[in-house]
């Protein structure tokens, strides 16, 4: 089935035979809000779609085998939407975990929260912690949730650490490399994406992995999150597979498959 539009007519990507996927996958799922409302909805109810959607997203993810899934949750700029609706998106992750953890546990998923956990309630802290906790042995897909988080944000925090080891004299200032900023990020460990979608039609960042962006594939879909299914996954795989990824070079890097 090929992903419709925001106005449900068909969207120009051919529907592809995936042939290898890519190493890390990164989304921006957008557009809850606007799938309601084309419904007649309360926005709520397409957050509580989007989740549906997140669940559609891991298991295809798992098929495709996929290494690492980030999901843009909750950035550090969503504190400006109506108190309710943050309210109803904090409620949310804590039921999505605590409804889905053991389900993620039993498919080998690892799960890794990125953000800032300053500002959040205990109970949402110790809900992170667990689901970090009791999946950190899994081998599987890893599964990055980034809430509360922004780009900028995870960068101040990253130049605060490396100045406060410079202040002790633990490091000196020619010590700081962009291997040293990488493992001094929120995504310690998790490979810089090799695919960015972002859903909705909307065409930014808004703040995501802006570091760790640098060289990924942007793949822009015109349909709204709560539509996301494993053959818009596909599409986005398809496009990922048809650029060509240069790195600064003359040469394609060829780094199109999982590595
Ligand atoms: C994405 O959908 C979910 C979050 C940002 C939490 P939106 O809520 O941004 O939906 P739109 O963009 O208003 O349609
Ligand atoms: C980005 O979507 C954040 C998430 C998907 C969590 P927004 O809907 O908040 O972004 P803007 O405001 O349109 O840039
Ligand atoms: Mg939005």
């Amino acid at each position: 089935m090929l992903p419709t539009d925001c106005a449900g007519s068909k969207a120009e990507i051919a529907t592809p035979l995936v042939i290898a996927p890519p190493r890390h996958v990164a989304i921006i799922m957008d557009g809850n809000g606007r799938w309601a409302r084309a419904r007649g909805l309360p926005r709520i109810k397409g957050h509580h779609s989007g989740v549906e959607a997140v669940r559609r997203t891991v298991k295809a993810s798992i098929e495709l085998g996929i290494g690492y899934l980030t999901i843009y949750s909750f950035s550090s700029e969503n504190w400006r939407r109506p108190a309710a609706e943050v309210a109803e998106l904090m409620g949310l992750l804590k039921l999505f975990i605590r409804r889905d953890l053991a389900d993620l546990i039993r498919n080998n998923v690892r799960v890794r929260i990125i953000g800032d956990r300053v500002g959040l309630s205990a109970d949402i802290c110790n809900l992170l912690d667990e689901a970090q906790t009791k999946s950190a042995g899994n081998s599987g897909l890893t599964l990055t949730v980034a809430f509360n988080y922004g780009g900028r944000q995870e960068m101040v925090r990253a130049a605060q650490a490396l100045a406060r080891k410079v202040a002790s004299g633990e490091i000196a200032p020619d010590d700081i490399t962009e291997d040293l900023i990488d493992a001094h990020l929120d995504t310690v460990d998790i490979p810089d994406p090799d695919l960015l979608i972002r859903t909705s039609g909307e065409q930014r960042l808004s703040n995501f992995l802006l570091w760790q962006s640098a060289y990924a594939e942007l793949v822009f879909l015109p349909i709204f999150w709560p539509d996301f299914d494993r053959s818009a996954l596909e599409a986005a795989i398809n496009a990922f597979h048809l650029r060509e990824r240069r790195f600064g070079s003359l040469e394609s890097g060829g780094a199109n498959v999982a590595t």
